[in-house]
């Protein structure tokens, strides 16, 4: 999705403008551009394609001043070209506007402007708020982008520049994120907080509805309606080489590794002698007590978690439990009440699809949990409650940190209503207490074993088309996800399939040769499971196999085996999911893929 990034002080904005957009760079984008006023004129740079194109243009421009806008722009309405790119601006060239999101009557309203004598060059929906600014301006930005949103439709957010104005800022959210960085004598404004945390950690989020108006020296929040917003200050605690590589080549692999130390924070203050104590979640225990049904809503990776959720709630608990894609859920017309809960997932907590579930549950008199990465949010926002992941920013498009953060929400989640509706006894709980105390340490030692082996065999997936991912029970679920990462990131076709499933279609598929990984944590089904991997053998399929430590019994069945070390059999889809995430970074690594930002995709999908 696209990014925004603002800045107005009196240090050279191009630069902080750049930094900021890379560090958006996850998001996802195809061009990307800043406009600078030079204290005459704005100076538009633009570039399709990588951000180092953007920066290459800087420095043979050598843009001077200190206010400035830049986007990095996800096409929706015309393709990736310069002149699509942003920043766009009016006739006169004295308006400029940066835009995420989508106006939706921008047909019609282009078609009034031209006749009205306007003069567009972009095939872009974005345009025609530089013209509908030109057009209401009378000598105060803030009415001339009330009036402009008071003419649109759409999901948006966009910032707005003026040359007759040029110590100003106005920015507007609608159904788009915006964060303002408050600094000394400057201010930032971005899609996200990583654009600003290396200048600023205190932030206001701007709601849908509000607009801001920056000045060097002061802050107005108000709603597009003009009326004033009190707002506290959010002091945000990631430092900003939380949102840096550190040292790793690329973020993807920097967040498989931040993995035990995220858990542990996800932790802090949620364990303690008596059980899981979640102060963040007001439920009254009647409440916990009177749900018969629980719904899991979300997309990818967040839905995957779900589906391990599913297991836990209804083994821990035993509440029926279904899980949706959003996309799917919003339009299927659900069976919910006030006597069902409803869980959505989303790591970035603004994707479109769950956004729009979250609201039809709540439309149909169902509580909403979210789980959830990002404070401030939208999601966030407007869940009933919310649990959140607390992994820091996750910034490889392939998500890595935040499933785990989500398999581990489910599972305390799970000891929580146990404990509240007296499913779990209390030495059931307190074994599964303590299992999950060894998680990190337990991921720690995954990754330090495997990595490596790994690393070695990921090379003869280079040759490989496809691939096949086989589990049953939980391992099904974690089949689903390590199927998911291996196709996103390195372009190999993958499927996931419930290991009794293969002989009735899929076993066709499989010659010699094909790789199989097959899942085998769970002790219960472990003779099932061998016998499915020996069919796929049968079949002379190089197999795979993610197994616990000690079974000897499966290096007779697999040509490679990654070890977990054992945990209650509900909790090994956390420490199985590790060593599948680290074979599909080798894997699109060796491959020559764009680890961090694969082709297609968005970090942060904001459209239906
Ligand atoms: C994860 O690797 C994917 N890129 C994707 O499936 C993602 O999980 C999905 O788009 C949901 O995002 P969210 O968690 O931010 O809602």
């Amino acid at each position: 999705m696209c990014g925004i990034v603002g800045y107005l002080g009196n240090q050279e904005a191009a630069e902080i403008l750049v930094d900021g957009l890379k560090k958006l760079e996850y998001r996802g984008y195809d061009s990307a551009g800043i406009a600078v006023y030079d204290g005459e004129n704005s100076k538009i740079l633009r570039s399709v394609g990588k951000l180092s194109e953007l920066a290459k243009l800087v420095d043979t421009n050598q843009p001077v001043g200190v206010v400035g806008i830049g986007h990095t722009r996800w096409a929706t309405h015309g393709k990736p070209c310069l002149d699509n790119a942003h920043p766009h601006s009016d006739c006169t060239g004295k308006f400029v506007v940066v835009h995420n999101g989508i106006i939706e009557n921008y047909l019609h309203l282009r078609e009034e402007l031209i006749e009205e004598g306007h003069k567009f060059i972009s095939e872009t929906d974005t345009e025609v708020l530089a013209h509908l600014l030109e057009k209401f301006y009378d000598g105060d930005l803030v009415k001339a982008v009330q009036k402009t949103v008071a003419t649109i439709k759409g999901a948006y957010a966009f910032l707005a520049f003026t040359e007759h104005e040029p110590d100003r800022l106005v920015a507007v959210r609608e159904d788009s994120p915006l964060v303002v960085g408050l600094g000394e004598g400057e201010q930032f404004i971005a899609s996200d907080i990583p654009a600003i945390l290396k200048h600023t950690n205190r932030v206001y989020i701007l709601n849908d509805g509000e607009m801001v108006d920056l000045s060097r020296d002061a802050v107005k929040l108000m709603t597009v309606k003009g009326e004033p917003v009190k707002r506290e200050i959010l002091t945000v605690d990631w430092n900003p080489e939380m949102a840096e590589k550190s040292g790793f080549e690329h973020f993807m692999l920097k967040e498989i590794h931040e993995q035990p130390e995220a858990l542990r924070r996800f932790l802090t203050g949620r364990l303690n002698e008596k059980g899981v104590h979640l102060e963040e979640l007001n439920f009254t225990v009647e409440e916990l007590r009177k749900y018969s049904k629980i719904f899991v809503v979300a997309c990818g990776t967040a839905y995957h978690s779900g589906l391990v959720g599913k297991y836990v709630i209804e083994q821990l608990v035993r509440i029926p439990v279904e899980v949706d894609i959003a996309s799917e859920f919003r339009y299927r017309s659900p069976l919910i009440d006030k006597s069902t809960l409803v869980i959505v997932v989303s790591q970035s907590g603004e994707t479109a699809d769950t956004l729009a579930a979250l609201r039809e549950a709540q439309g149909r008199g169902a509580r909403v949990v979210a789980f959830t990465n990002v404070v401030g949010s939208t999601i966030a926002r407007e869940a009933d409650q919310v649990l959140y992941l607390r992994v820091g920013p996750e910034i490889a498009v392939a998500s890595t940190k935040a499933y785990t953060a989500m398999l581990m929400a489910f599972y305390i989640f799970a000891l929580y209503l146990g404990q509240i509706r007296e499913t779990l006894g209390s030495e059931d709980l307190a074994k599964a207490v303590s299992a999950i105390k060894e998680i990190p340490a337990q991921i720690e030692k995954i990754i330090v074993n495997n990595e490596e082996p790994i690393k070695q065999f990921a090379e003869r997936f280079t040759q490989f088309e496809d691939a096949f991912f086989i589990g049953r029970g939980v391992d099904y679920a974690v089949a689903m996800e390590g199927s998911l990462k291996l196709k996103e990131i390195s372009y190999i076709h993958a499927e996931a399939y419930a290991a009794g499933e293969l002989k009735h279609g899929t076993l066709a598929l499989i010659i010699e040769g094909t790789p199989v990984i097959a899942l085998a944590t769970q002790k219960s089904i472990y003779e099932k499971v061998l016998s499915n991997i020996q069919e796929v053998r049968a079949r002379e399929a190089w197999v795979t196999a993610v197994a616990l430590e000690g079974d000897e019994e499966i290096k007779k069945s697999a040509d490679h085996v990654l070890y977990i070390p054992d945990t209650l059999e509900l909790f090994t889809s956390i420490l199985a999911i590790i060593s599948l995430q680290l074979l599909a970074y080798y894997a699109s690594k060796l491959r020559g893929c764009d680890v961090d930002q694969p082709r297609n995709l968005a970090k942060s999908v904001t459209v239906e």
